[in-house]
């Protein structure tokens, strides 16, 4: 199975085409994880988010989702995947900034 990396169109790309993350991972990777280690209205925490498919999948699964992610570049991929695919639009405060 090739589950390592996500390719095709699930791919998100840049400005320039370019992959926007260097790991994103498969859709059907996650779908597999979190259907065998959770059930509907789970929360799943994914603390090193990229551009978030396990909050993708997760939502997608009826799971709630918590996701960390310390590049800005990667928060704003999440935001217009969850925003063109799933038109769901964070709001503000539920985005939030380092507080250290
Ligand atoms: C392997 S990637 C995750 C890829 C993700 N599963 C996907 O499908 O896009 C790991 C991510 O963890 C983030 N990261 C690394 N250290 C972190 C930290 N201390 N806090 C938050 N995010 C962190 C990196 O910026 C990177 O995007």
């Amino acid at each position: 199975m090739g589950y390592a990396l996500c390719t095709g169109k699930e791919r998100m790309k840049d400005e320039e085409g370019k992959k926007l993350h260097s790991t994103q991972k498969p859709i059907e990777l996650l779908k597999r994880i979190i259907l065998t280690t959770s059930k509907e209205g789970d929360v799943v925490l994914d603390p090193m988010a990229g551009l978030g498919t396990t909050g993708y999948v997760a939502n997608a699964l009826n799971r709630k989702f918590i996701m960390i992610e310390k590049e800005e570049k990667y928060i704003k991929g999440i935001q217009r995947r969850f925003s063109e695919k799933l038109h769901i639009n964070f709001e503000k405060e539920k985005i939030r900034k380092d507080i250290s």
